[in-house]
């Protein structure tokens, strides 16, 4: 990683990450299957058989946020007495990329109360495949269960835009890549599936006012369920303040793929307009906001915000494209696309379409797409921007 310079509030750290691999053996299908014979996919939720093993990228990511995980708990730490703890992980998907922080919370907090026990709470919209993260949490050997005795995990199925647990009894809560993902798609996007990247002023607009209100009401619901003292510590992609993410190239290979299948006729014109990402990247002073210094929730309760970190992730497939292997790399950045966005746009197609069609013309948007990557993959190397923060509950 390298520090991202652009903002006068971020702490700009340098990392340096080891790119794990967490490509293990899980058995994982079941409950892709199901989902899809149930027509459960929805926008934002990733299915285990594909995001799980397509989320190096997010792995990455997450480790910009572990250094604040100790701060974040201190200021609850020594005053727990003797129930049980509890830790939330807010946009779950399969947990994999959860792991290890929660893990440093766990050993964070036993290190300072060594007899207390902990129920571990992943959240994620109700369709979010629960069966592959209870195999993942219980299986992977990079596990948080693993050698600590007294930790429970559960899942909660709802959004982290409504309220999740009982007033104060949170103690810590982490995020990942997660919260840029809105409640809902706004508004069509008629020129490009990705609103940062839209001529489109009202789709702008729409877009820009959804993500002001989707933070408030996720800090106002974290703002009850938090105890006094208790911490959070989200991680995720960021808007720098030259208006970039970092990921434009790459998403506009995407873009020109969609639209020659639109042009072809493998998708409708319909479907071109349907076919959007709903989310938006949030930039520092967005994140800032609502923190005028402090937030001050409905119920009274006050956040303050004590950490922001901006960082730039490099690209994690460049060792690919430096030992020259430009076909797997324009897989892996397709793979990486395809893990995050094939539930939404499964979704948005035309409902009449059988499951083997919608499969058929997503594997041919993720081919033309890789195909535009390889013709010139340098231009499309990402280097993503983050932030992390750091919020403590009053
Ligand atoms: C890109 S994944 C990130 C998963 C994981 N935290 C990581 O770091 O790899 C985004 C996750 O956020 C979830 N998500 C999106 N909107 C949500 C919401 N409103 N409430 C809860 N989870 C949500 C999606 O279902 C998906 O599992």
């Amino acid at each position: 990683m390298r520090p991202y310079m652009g903002t006068p509030f971020g702490r700009d750290v340098h990392l340096s990450l080891r790119a794990e691999q967490q490509f293990w053996a899980v058995s994982f299908g079941y409950a892709e299957r199901m989902a899809e014979e149930a027509g459960q996919n929805s926008p934002g939720v990733m299915l285990g058989g594909v995001y799980q093993h397509e989320s190096r990228t997010q792995h990455d990511a997450a480790a910009i946020g572990y250094p604040l995980i100790a701060a974040a708990i201190a200021g609850i730490s020594a005053g727990l007495g003797s129930a049980p703890v509890i830790i939330a992980d807010f946009g779950a998907a399969q947990a994999n990329n959860s792991l290890r922080p929660v893990a440093l919370a766990l050993d964070r907090i036993r290190s300072s109360s060594p007899d207390v026990g902990f129920t571990v709470v992943h959240t994620d919209l109700p369709h979010n495949d629960f069966a592959t993260l209870f195999d993942v949490v219980d299986r992977s050997p990079e596990s948080y269960l693993n050698g600590r005795a007294e930790v429970f995990p559960f899942v909660a199925g709802r959004s982290f835009y409504d309220r999740i647990f009982p007033p104060s009894s949170l103690t810590f809560g982490w995020s990942s890549s997660s919260l840029h993902w809105l409640s809902a798609a706004p508004a069509p996007i008629p020129d490009h599936f990705f609103v940062h990247l839209s001529e489109h002023a009202p789709a702008r607009h729409a877009y820009r006012a959804c993500s002001q209100d989707d933070w408030t009401s996720f800090l106002d619901h974290r703002s009850v369920e938090l105890a006094p003292g208790g911490g959070l510590v989200v991680v995720d992609v960021l808007r720098g303040d030259d208006g970039l993410v970092g990921s434009e190239a790459l998403f506009d290979c995407l873009e020109s793929a969609l639209r020659q299948c639109r042009d072809d006729g493998l998708v409708t014109h319909v479907e071109y307009d349907s076919l959007v990402y709903p989310t938006w990247f949030r930039s520092v002073d967005e994140l800032r906001a609502p923190f005028t210094p402090n937030f001050v929730g409905s119920a009274g309760n006050e956040l303050a915000l004590l950490d922001c970190i901006t960082t730039v992730l490099e690209d994690p497939f460049a060792a690919l494209l430096e030992r020259g292997e430009v076909g797997d790399y324009a897989s892996a950045q397709a793979g990486f696309l395809r893990g995050f966005l094939s539930p939404s746009f499964e979704s948005q197609l035309d409902p009449g379409r059988s499951s083997a069609d919608k499969n058929a013309v997503l594997d041919e948007i993720w081919r033309r797409t890789a195909e535009r990557i390889a013709a010139d993959p340098h231009a499309a190397a990402p280097a993503y921007r983050l932030s992390a923060v750091r919020i403590r509950r009053l």
